[in-house]
């Protein structure tokens, strides 16, 4: 078998997982949830939510690959050798993997062909509903989203292929840096648009009267997603951090970054959204038709817009490096292959399930389950069942199967870091954390 990897250094981990959780779910979902969902009663409740519940489901998912030092499956069967039940949660960990990856590369995919599109200036000059007619084409066209798509699955592979070190985190310490700089600069951009005032009044001024528990669903949903909890992903990641290193202070580092890039990517999208005077709840379009018919119709909208899909194209592949890492963990560790190889193996059972989901949006497509298709069927199975249930079992895991002092160890390196902070995380973890998800997995579902 290969010898095991680990990140390298501190700002390897932390550009590493601040790649998974920073990602279309940053730039894509939370604007279009903050639109959908009332302004700045989404923003505050979400940051409460991160705060105080997915923040330490974070931290015990990633202290679990900590522990024990391999992939999903192999953590679950090492911590709990006698219940093979626990095992499940690997499995379930694995499959919700392909499943989101699968649809990801799509949206990842479409962010390519918007490069493109701007690079070449096809946008100049269009109104949204040309935009949407090009859109609709594109993706009717079977084709061309599924080339897109598979063309980034390769980009991934390749450069995960290359090694933990040398491929993710290498690539995630250079392109993390980059994204921030990227959204800054159209932030500021933004700035001198004459819509800005109101959106930060949309994004600000709280409106307390709007949070409800609709409301507070969604947050949740929206703040698992957004830092890759409840599949394994963060830890699998754990699993290659240093001994040495405070697990509460990587993660504090990477809500923070994940905070940050979703705030700041609603105050680069909005102000051009109210300038234009554009409904903000125009839901999953925004980024990818109201956007570019902004970009437009401003001075320097067309650089903005390369700028802009280039971030979602970084955005996206820092993720999709630690989604494929689950699989590729467990594929060298349990099935004993060489890297390569499971790169390999998994991209293909990725390429074929990418394929299904990009042709089940083309009009009349039979690829459908009930009345949705196979894009939207994933997209809201993973977000909506998978990972509050995958995060839920976590916790009982941590919190409920593993004897305190072990997890007390894990989280306070023996008692030199954290040490404060372990009592609230605890309390946290068993009793507020598992209510909590408990009646959000009930109210999505029903
Ligand atoms: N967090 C990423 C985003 O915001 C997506 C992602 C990566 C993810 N790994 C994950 C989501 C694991 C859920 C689980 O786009």
């Amino acid at each position: 078998m290969e010898k095991r990897g680990s990140f390298a250094s501190r700002f390897g981990v932390i550009a590493a997982m601040a790649g998974s959780a920073v990602g279309v779910g940053n730039i894509w979902k939370f604007p279009y949830m903050v639109g959908d969902n009332g302004g700045s009663a989404f923003i505050i409740t979400y940051l409460l939510i991160s705060l105080l519940i997915t923040a330490p489901v974070l931290i015990a998912e990633m202290s679990l690959g900590r522990m024990g030092g391999q992939n999903v499956l192999g953590t679950f069967r090492t911590l709990a050798p006698k219940q093979k039940a626990w095992q499940g949660v690997g499995w379930l960990g694995l499959i919700t993997a392909f499943v989101i990856l699968s649809f990801y590369s799509v949206i990842a995919g479409w962010s390519l062909a918007f490069i493109k599109d701007s690079v070449i200036g096809s946008f100049a000059g269009k109104d949204v509903a040309q935009i949407t007619a090009d859109f609709n084409g594109f993706i009717a066209s079977g084709w061309q989203p599924v080339a897109w798509a598979i063309f980034f699955l390769v980009l991934t592979c390749l450069i995960a292929g290359s090694g933990l070190q040398k491929g993710i985190e290498r690539s995630s310490k250079l392109l993390m840096p980059l994204l921030a700089v990227l959204l800054i600069v159209l932030v500021v951009r933004s700035f001198f648009l004459s819509g800005f005032g109101e959106s930060v009044n949309f994004l600000v001024k709280p409106d307390f009267s709007k949070i409800t528990p609709n409301v507070m669903v969604a947050a949740l949903g929206q703040s698992f997603f957004s830092l890759s909890v409840g599949m394994g992903t963060m830890l699998t990641y754990g699993s290659y951090v240093s001994k040495k290193e405070s697990i509460v202070d990587v993660v504090t580092n990477v809500l923070i970054a994940d905070v940050i890039i979703a705030l700041l990517a609603g105050f680069a999208i909005f102000p051009a959204v109210f300038t234009f005077d554009i409904n903000p709840t125009s839901g999953p379009d925004l980024v990818f038709l109201t956007l570019p018919s902004l970009f437009a119709q401003i001075s320097g909208g067309q650089i903005m817009s390369i700028l802009f899909f280039v971030l979602l194209f970084f955005a996206a592949i820092t993720s999709a490096f630690s989604l494929l890492e689950v699989v590729v963990a467990y594929v060298t560790e349990e099935l004993k292959l060489k890297r390569r190889a499971a790169v390999l193996v998994s991209f293909v059972g990725l390429a074929i399930l990418a394929t299904l989901c990009a042709m089940s949006q083309m009009p009349e497509s039979a690829l459908r389950l009930g009345s949705r298709n196979l894009f939207d069927t994933f997209d809201l199975v993973s977000s909506n069942v998978m990972l509050p249930l995958g995060g839920l079992l976590i916790v009982l895991f941590w919190a409920w199967k593993l004897p305190k002092k072990r997890v007390e160890e894990e989280i306070t390196n023996n008692g030199t870091c954290s040490t404060k902070i372990f009592g609230v995380l605890y309390f946290l973890l068993r009793y507020i954390v598992p209510v909590a998800l408990v009646i959000m997995f009930i109210s999505l579902n029903s």
